[in-house]
């Protein structure tokens, strides 16, 4: 009796280990599952200012998706006003508010499994513009084919997650959430 629980207590310690290499990434495994604070997936927004000033054209992205040097560089006054060919000028006082929401709740400064990723895979280098250049990101994708995506004429790029993504707009990426316009039978 003793030993079995000692061996499924060694087996259960086995499991967790491996499972910790696939999640880890590159990140010790151990320093994520024992942070009090660890959740899942990316955390929602929870900013009104930063829901419609930054969801009227896309999806509003959390700011959990891009890590705070990236933030930096996107949100100025400057990059507003030719934000990927768009105008997306804010008057000051809002701009404040949106760089400061987003700074606070980065990739890098979260707890959140995904954000936990996208902070690591852009610790170093310079600082991606978009999140769909994430190299987590990019290799998460790495597999679907252009037609799905470019070619697709409901979805036409990588940039817009909540075409794919049924839950995107609460910050779940996970893969049971996928369902791709068009394509019903994708995973086949
Ligand atoms: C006037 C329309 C408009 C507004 C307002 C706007 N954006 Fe964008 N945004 C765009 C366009 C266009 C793109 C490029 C999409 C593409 O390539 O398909 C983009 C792309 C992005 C991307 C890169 C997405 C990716 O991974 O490819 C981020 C991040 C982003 N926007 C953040 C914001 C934030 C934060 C705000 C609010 C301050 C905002 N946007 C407001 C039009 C807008
Ligand atoms: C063309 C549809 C499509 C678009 C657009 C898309 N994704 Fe995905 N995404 C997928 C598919 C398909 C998978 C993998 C599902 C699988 O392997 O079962 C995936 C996987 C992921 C994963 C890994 C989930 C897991 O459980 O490991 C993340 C994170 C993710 N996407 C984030 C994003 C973000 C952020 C965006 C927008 C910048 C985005 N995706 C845009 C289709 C899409």
């Amino acid at each position: 009796m003793m030993k079995n629980r000692f061996t499924a207590a060694l087996l259960a310690t086995a499991l967790l280990m491996s499972g910790g290499v696939a999640i880890a990434e590159e990140e010790s495994f151990t320093q994520w599952w024992f942070s009090p604070w660890r959740h899942k997936e990316v955390q929602p927004v929870a900013n009104k200012v930063w829901n419609e000033e930054c969801g009227s054209c896309h999806l509003a992205y959390q700011p959990g998706l891009l890590p705070t040097k990236s933030w930096e560089k996107l949100l100025t006054e400057t990059a507003l006003a030719d934000h990927f060919g768009d105008d997306a000028s804010l008057d000051a006082e809002t701009l404040k508010e949106v760089r400061d929401y987003a700074l606070a709740n980065a990739a890098d400064k979260s707890y959140h499994k995904r954000s936990r990723k996208i902070a690591l895979a852009t610790e170093t280098g310079d600082a991606p513009l978009r999140i769909s250049d994430v190299r987590y990101i990019k290799r998460k994708h790495h597999e679907l084919p252009e037609k799905m995506i470019k070619g697709n004429k409901d979805v036409k790029s990588l940039s817009h997650c909540n075409k794919c993504h049924t839950k995107a707009e609460g910050g779940n990426y996970d893969n049971d959430t996928v369902s791709i316009p068009n394509y019903p039978d994708w995973k086949d």
